[in-house]
């Protein structure tokens, strides 16, 4: 079996990732998809690039260890992987203790074998992006990538001999031109970067400790990108015992990256590789910005758009598709809610959804809604057969060069084909004539079967669209191959049910857009305004769980309840709460809640209540209980 093996970049631990962020990984994952489908032994993987300067700030910010802050802004980036229905097959954080250990050997051998060495650093450092860079790279003075101030820094530190593979490196895209992608990121990378002189690139620091250390020289931690790069090998094993995939793997099929990291991946890491004797990578594919109006999405910015509220919204395949139809992949395209909905609406409400409830409404009403054998042709189906070839063909090629727009564009030809093929056919009229049945049959069969081809080819973009379809044909032909051969949708019966994509009302929807991006800022403001308070104000609240071993309504006082709570002690507590317009006392028994310990007794409608329960402002007029089911009586909450 062939291999195939993509990784996109591991993402900052630095703070959560926006809709731009899931650009590169929504492509590489419907390439792996893709691939997998074609029969390929697939190796898809991601993973978070968590040391670094800005995560130890990070963390200080936040008052937590620089451990903890990764590990919760991981735990993030694999809840939002899971809802974009990201498939990849391993996932590497640079803080894993096999990734950690290969980089030390490789940071080693890199010093033994003498393409190390130890020196001074004088240059200007971009903190942002931890990258040094020279006089000549600023723009404006300013760092090229992100455009912020750079400060000068200086600092005794291992240098990597970068300058001493610019030939080799030179010589490697001439003879492979197909390594950098798309072809105009090449000549920069060799106009701007090579041509210009290569210069040794400083790949320890000492001005902080979150890293990998240099373990023969304390207090020096490996550069972050050094740290990073490496992910692609150590993920497979290599220099660990943690996998054992390098030789099955490696070279990487396609490394996905951003524009602003190709660099990175097409000078650095490649002589880095040369430098270890391994071989390069086939491709690296350097992908265009998602942009606002306005500039590029960029979380330090904050100018973010939630991909969470997008996804619940619009469903995750309608932004999947968003992303991978309105920009040709390589360039770069602007993200506004307007171009959303419209394509919402435009191609996959109208298009799409209106081809799939049109064609199995016509196959209900006319058959009962088992789909009928292929009768008698009518003069239009020769062509809907030939197009639907010609598509898989079409999509195949595009998807060999990642041009997931086109390939998109002719999967939506063909959808516009088959919904014209309607209107060609006039399905309605041939139903009132009893001797042109078998030519509706053949008409409905046709919708149904193109319907399928398009579902299977759908299926790498938008994965669950693609099922949803098939399911509602009874479809048992879901491989790729089967969108090559016409006529494999077996006479089932049609699965109906609700639209896949409802329209939207646009202006209403904007509306609504511009009130929830509205209500953040306001919270955000109202958050900002509290004053803070230290920790030690904090611990003088005790909160602990407790049951509710019983619970009745406060007698005159419509709005209370009164708990009895088993709180771990011996003796009951009694606490009066304000929560009757929301909770019947049985919704209460028997659950597991959080109460202020050590608040002063208090009367309420003549009853003692010794303490108060934890509820949150869910909306307007909506509260809710916080629950700590599972939680033994009694434990201390913090
Ligand atoms: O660069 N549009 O991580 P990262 C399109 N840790 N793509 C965007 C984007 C946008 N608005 N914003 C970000 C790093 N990206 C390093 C990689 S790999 C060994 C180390 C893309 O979290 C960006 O181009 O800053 C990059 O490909 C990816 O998100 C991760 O960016
Ligand atoms: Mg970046």
């Amino acid at each position: 079996m062939e291999k195939f093996y993509i990784t996109t970049p591991i993402y900052y631990a630095s703070g959560k990732l926006h809709i731009g962020h899931s650009y590169s990984t929504v492509a590489a994952d419907t390439a792996a998809r893709y691939k997998r489908m074609r029969g390929y032994d697939v190796m898809f993987l991601t993973g978070s690039d968590e040391h670094g300067q800005k995560v130890e700030e990070k963390a200080r910010e936040a008052g937590v260890t620089p451990q903890q802050y990764v590990d919760d802004v991981v735990s993030g980036f694999k809840e939002l992987w899971q809802l974009l229905n990201i498939s990849y097959d391993r996932f590497i954080r640079t803080t894993d203790d096999y990734h950690v250990e290969s980089v030390k050997k490789i940071f080693k051998q890199l010093y033994d074998s003498g393409d190390i060495y130890k020196g001074r650093y004088e240059g200007l450092y971009c903190t942002p992006c931890e990258a040094f860079w020279s006089e000549t790279q600023l723009v404006d003075g300013k760092c090229p990538d992100c455009g912020r101030e750079v400060k000068k820094a200086t600092e005794e530190a291992y240098f990597f001999r970068l300058s001493a593979y610019a030939g080799r490196l030179l010589a490697y895209y001439d003879s492979h031109p197909e390594f950098i992608q798309p072809v105009a990121r090449k000549n920069e990378m060799v106009n701007n970067f090579i041509k210009p002189g290569l210069e040794d690139l400083c790949v320890s620091r000492t001005s902080f400790q979150w890293g990998i250390p240099v373990d023969f020289d304390p207090g020096h931690v490996v550069y972050v990108w050094v740290d990073a790069l490496t992910n692609y090998i150590t993920a497979l094993g290599y220099g660990n015992d943690r996998y054992g995939d390098y030789d099955k793997f490696w070279p990487a099929d396609i490394h996905m990256v951003g524009k602003e990291i190709v660099r990175f991946h097409t000078i650095v890491w490649p002589a880095m590789l040369m430098a270890l004797g391994l071989p390069l990578p086939k491709k690296v594919f350097g992908h265009g910005w998602l942009l606002l109006e306005g500039g590029k999405m960029s979380k330090s910015k904050g100018n973010v758009v939630d991909p969470h509220i997008l996804c619940s919204r619009y469903g995750v395949d309608a932004i999947r598709y968003f992303l991978l139809r309105e920009i040709p992949f390589g360039s770069d395209g602007v993200f506004s809610n307007e171009a959303l909905i419209h394509r919402i609406n435009a191609d996959l409400a109208n298009d799409l959804g209106n081809l799939l409830s049109r064609s199995t409404a016509m196959c209900d009403k006319y058959f009962g809604g088992e789909i009928p054998e292929q009768r008698a042709a009518t003069a239009f189906d020769g062509e809907l057969e030939t197009l639907a070839k010609e598509t898989k063909a079409a999509v195949e090629d595009h998807m060999e060069s990642l041009e997931f727009s086109s390939a998109l564009a002719k999967l939506w030809a063909f959808v516009s084909r088959t919904n014209k093929y309607i209107d060609e056919t006039t399905p309605w009229a041939l139903a009132k004539d009893e001797s042109r049945r078998g030519e509706l049959a053949s008409v409905i069969y046709h919708l149904c079967e193109s319907l399928r081809i398009i579902a299977v080819l759908l299926t790498p973009f938008m994965p669950s669209t693609g099922e949803a379809i098939l399911s509602q044909l009874s479809a048992d032909a879901r491989d790729w191959d089967s969108a090559g051969d016409w006529g494999r949708l077996s006479g089932k019966g049609i699965q109906k049910s609700e639209p896949l994509f409802p329209r939207i009302d646009e202006a209403e929807e904007l509306k609504a857009l511009e009130a929830l991006m509205g209500q953040r800022e306001e919270k955000k403001a109202e958050i900002e305004g509290i004053a803070q308070i230290g920790i030690d104000d904090f611990t003088k609240v005790e909160l602990r769980t407790a049951r509710v071993a019983a619970c009745e309504p406060v007698k005159k006082a419509k709005k209370l309840l009164k708990l009895t709570l088993d709180d771990g002690t011996a003796a009951p507590r009694t606490v009066v709460s304000g929560i009757a317009p929301w909770y019947r006392p049985e919704d209460l028994v028997d659950h597991t809640v959080i109460v202020v310990a050590n608040l002063k007794p208090a009367v309420l409608c003549g009853v003692e209540s010794n303490g108060m329960i934890l509820a949150a402002d869910n909306g307007e007029n909506d509260v809710r209980v916080i629950f700590a089911d599972g939680l033994n009586p009694g434990s201390k909450v913090r």
